[in-house]
């Protein structure tokens, strides 16, 4: 017998189910159409582009362990106090610090029923127990959340707008939540794709961790900036959850090239709104070509669209993610959200909505 099989990781690890990352690649196909991880069809700003391959210079050096310029900057265009920003290696990063930080056996987690498959990995990761809070029309229920709330809680996740979902909680519905829980819960609002809804009675929740509750929003360079690539994330937070990130963050956990390239992606304000303004336009285009189909598109405030198959073998999600994969397109199943009979298509460029939408209805006939 090998001597590594005594080797026995904390309780709850081996009960995680790893991520699965939407596909990328596909053999055979010279170009292929890739709308399964919510990444901007437009690519990254040409500058920070510049920025990141400049870096390369430089990569005897350690980084600014602080990400010090770079927390300034987010600082000034959000207008935000510099010393609450902790960055990290993407907010997948700061979702498993602030569990870590905050939750261990015995203690419970809570998140809504098909939330971001990160939080149940990083419960199961710090040795505590997820608590699922199912949703309504594929929207987290504030109700469903307190009801849910035991003595253990510790932590509360809400993806605001969700993946997979795209549906999202006006701010005064997440102000009245967080005025209801416990104190000594803290609720993360996890804002991936804030930069994408357009809604006057949203917010991403900078002002909730201003007024001293116990909030942290996070954020991402990853899907409006189109950094996915480095690995950038941060969090807002009040200093007593500041100073507790950092005394658990790696000390170099945001490279050279990620800190650079965020810091120019920032200032390029113009390359923002052209992303914007493309999801803006081709979100509903997109929404309204599936529905011409016959397919069920769920509201989205997100850069994707949730769109659900008939229950018919031949046409239900599985058999059009096969279809669509034969033609270069990869969506992503969402089955391990609980969700199978629904696809996450992301929003993309023109010719790729199109090449999607001429494929589906070859495949629904
Ligand atoms: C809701 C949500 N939170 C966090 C993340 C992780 O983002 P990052 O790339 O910054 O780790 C994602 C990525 O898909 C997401 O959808």
């Amino acid at each position: 017998m090998c001597a590594e099989t005594l080797l026995t990781p904390r309780p709850g690890i081996m009960d995680l189910t790893p991520y699965v990352a939407g596909e990328h690649k596909m053999e055979g196909f010279e170009k292929v159409v890739v709308l399964s991880a919510n990444e901007s069809p437009l690519g990254p700003s040409p500058r920070a582009l510049e920025a990141y391959k400049a870096a390369a210079d430089h990569l005897n050096r350690y980084p600014d362990g602080g990400s010090v310029e770079l927390r300034e900057a987010l600082a000034k265009r959000h207008g935000l106090e510099a010393a609450n920003i902790v960055c990290a290696n993407g907010s997948d990063e700061l979702i498993a610090m602030i569990t870590r930080a905050y939750a261990g056996p015995g203690d419970e987690v809570l998140f809504s029923e098909h939330g971001f498959a990160m939080y149940p990995i990083a419960t199961l990761a710090a040795g505590a127990t997820p608590v699922v809070a199912p949703e309504t029309n594929l929207t987290a229920d504030p109700e469903a959340f307190l009801e849910r709330v035991t003595d253990r809680t510790r932590i509360v996740f809400l993806a605001n707008p969700n993946n997979p979902t795209g549906s999202f909680l006006p701010s005064d519905t997440v102000a009245d939540l967080r005025a209801r829980l416990r104190d000594d819960v803290l609720l993360v609002l996890d804002a991936a794709y804030a930069e994408y809804v357009t809604r006057n009675d949203y917010s991403a929740g900078a002002e909730l961790v201003k007024a001293g509750g116990n909030v942290v929003m996070l954020r991402t360079f990853s899907k409006a900036y189109a950094l996915a690539g480095v690995r950038l994330g941060w969090a807002y937070s009040p200093p007593a959850v500041t100073d507790v990130l950092n005394r658990v963050r790696n000390p170099f956990n945001v490279t050279v090239p990620a800190q650079v390239a965020g810091l120019v992606a920032i200032d390029d304000i113009a390359h923002l709104d052209a992303a914007r303004t493309h999801n803006d336009i081709w979100r509903p285009k997109m929404t309204a070509m599936l529905e011409g189909l016959g397919l069920e598109v769920a509201p989205s405030e997100a850069n994707f669209l949730l769109v659900r198959f008939p229950d018919d073998p031949a046409k239900n999600a599985d058999a059009a993610n096969a279809f669509l994969t034969s033609r270069g397109i990869i969506p992503r199943g969402v089955r391990g959200y609980g969700l199978p009979e629904y696809l996450r298509i992301t929003v993309g460029l023109e010719d790729e909505v199109e090449a999607l939408v001429a494929a589906l209805k070859d495949f629904l006939g």
